[in-house]
């Protein structure tokens, strides 16, 4: 072949914290690990997670697992994997304990004997555990980058492109397909590939999501012959900071803002959440966000407002709301705080178990580019960081696992990487944004999927931008399939033609595999329901 070849035991794809757990425990259990990222360790979502874990610690009266589990469920709208739900939330306290031996700090409880606790929506209970205030993901990511380049000495090749899963002739995973910092193609030799390469925030123009947050190892698990599910599910932040029409990553106001006290108005000043839900603003965030929507489009505004006036010590509690306000000329203290719903978090994704395994030998997906089934048809707040955490130690476990005893010589890749369906991002983006966003019809769905389309080339990617195309380009056309598909309104996917839920979809998650075109393909398939 052309180019440079290296060989490890696992590849993992992604740095944040499902890709660095993974790659931290697997070095740990003898494995030669080489982690691949298509930019700095800390550019995808992890370190912009503000809220904090969602983890049962025993400490917190009244709360335990089987209240985290159900509202997990709850909050999942009837399409949560029951027994996926429960694994990753009975494995959240040993996991958070290894973070902790990893050296990342969590804030201590006001009387300083424990952590402390905050609430988010959907959480019946103080059980989301911050740190440095509001800057939650920032410390997990410094702990784990930190531990990896230290004790661990694990080989983090910042730059690296993934541009496919390279296969044997029985569909076996034998490597990646990589261009180095160089711009220069290699092979990357491995018998596991492990996907962290989070969701795909990036297919809307308002994100939360940072700039590499584009798909990618959906379209690869996709293109190697694994199927995703869920893709219709986007949850929609319900809160982040407007100044005005934007475009990109925009600020996060956390959660636990609310969590603390503050509430939602609508332009005349008056608190709409307490009609809508028996937990007001603390509602699950589908129900928020769709609330927030609708009463914008009733009072004809273009953002509502958090009232944070009553919360003490602001300023030290969320620093980084704080300083994002203030870069504003918001001052959240004395002033009410626009607000508005943004992309933010990919319920579905490739399908794989809770040890990360998928339908490929070799291939492995943890964290947000996985549908593991524990987010169903909505992400209970906080419930991310405790997934990539508990997901990403169990498969390095399943491959050291499934690596155990003598292994076969790896074979020659059977294919090269060859070219797809691309489109322009700035029309991708924009078709999305105005049809596949909360509050999606049949017309809209149609609509953008034909601008789409008339955009679209086949292009051989061969660096980041072109690899971040392909992969916005299928997961938008994924997303609309699926969305056109569900004919109801469930969690995050919400269909103006069809407001109701309907009972026929109560188990039924939609499966996209990809045709001998490089399109997907959306079928119907019972992979899990609650029980
Ligand atoms: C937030 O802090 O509101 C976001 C946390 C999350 O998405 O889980």
């Amino acid at each position: 072949m052309t180019g440079w070849e290296a060989r490890a035991d696992l590849v993992v794809v992604g740095s944040g914290v499902a890709g660095l757990t993974a790659a931290l425990d697997a070095t740990a259990a003898g494995l030669r690990v080489v982690v691949v990222t298509k930019d700095d360790v800390d550019a995808g979502s992890t370190r912009w997670a503000q809220g904090g874990i969602a983890v049962v610690l025993g400490d917190v009266p009244g709360d335990d697992t089987d209240r985290h589990i159900a509202d997990t469920l709850t909050a999942g709208a009837g399409l949560n994997d029951a027994a996926a739900v429960a694994a990753i939330v009975e494995g959240g306290p040993a996991a958070f304990a290894q973070l902790r031996t990893r050296g990342a700090v969590f804030d201590p409880s006001p009387s300083g004997d424990g952590l402390a606790r905050t609430r988010e929506g959907g959480h019946t209970a103080y059980r989301v555990v911050p740190a440095g205030g509001d800057a939650t993901g920032a410390e997990v990511e410094r702990a784990l980058v930190a531990t990896a380049r230290g004790a661990a000495g694990l080989p983090l090749l910042t730059g690296h492109v993934g541009l496919d899963v390279a296969l044997d002739a029985a569909g076996r995973v034998v490597g990646l397909w990589v261009t180095d910092d160089h711009g220069r193609p290699g092979l990357l030799r491995a018998p596991a590939i492990l996907l962290a390469t989070g969701g795909y925030g990036q297919l809307f123009a308002s994100t939360t999501n940072p700039s590499a947050v584009t798909g990618d190892g959906i379209a690869l698990a996709l293109r190697a012959g694994a199927t995703a599910a869920d893709l219709e599910f986007v949850q929609f932040h319900p809160t982040v900071l407007h100044t005005g029409p934007a475009v990109g990553r925009r600020p996060l106001v956390t959660e636990a803002v609310r969590g603390e006290g503050a509430v939602l108005r609508d332009r005349a000043g008056v608190r709409f959440m307490t009609d809508v839900h028996p937990l007001a603003d603390l509602a699950p965030r589908d129900v928020v966000a769709a609330a927030i929507t609708r009463r914008m489009a009733a009072t004809g505004s273009d953002c509502v407002w958090l009232d944070a006036t009553t919360i003490d010590g602001f300023a030290a509690r969320f620093p980084t709301v704080f300083a994002s306000c203030r870069d504003a000329g918001i001052d959240p203290r004395v002033d009410l705080i626009p607000v508005t719903p943004a992309a933010h978090y990919s319920c579905g994704g490739v399908v794989a178990d809770v040890d990360g395994r998928t339908a490929v030998p070799g291939l492995y997906a943890a964290g947000e580019v996985a549908r593991t089934g524990l987010h169903g048809a909505n992400r209970l707040a906080s419930n991310s960081l405790l997934e990539g955490l508990v997901v990403g130690g169990r498969a390095a476990t399943a491959v050291a696992a499934d690596l155990a005893g003598p292994r076969p010589m790896l074979a020659d890749p059977v294919a090269r990487p060859a070219a797809v369906p691309v489109a322009d991002r700035r029309v991708v983006q924009r078709a999305m944004s105005a049809s596949a966003g909360i509050g999606r019809d049949a017309a809209g769905l149609a609509a953008a999927s034909d601008a789409i389309e008339s955009a679209t080339g086949r292009v051989l990617p061969a660096d980041r931008a072109g690899v971040e195309d392909a992969a916005l380009t299928l997961l938008a056309q994924a997303v609309l399939a699926a969305a056109g598909t569900r004919r109801e309104t469930r969690g995050c996917h919400v269909r103006t033609d069809f407001p109701d839920r309907d009972d026929v979809w109560q188990r039924e998650s939609l499966v996209v595999t990809l045709d001998g075109d490089g399109r997907p393909v959306v079928g119907g398939g019972v992979l899990a329901g609650a029980a």
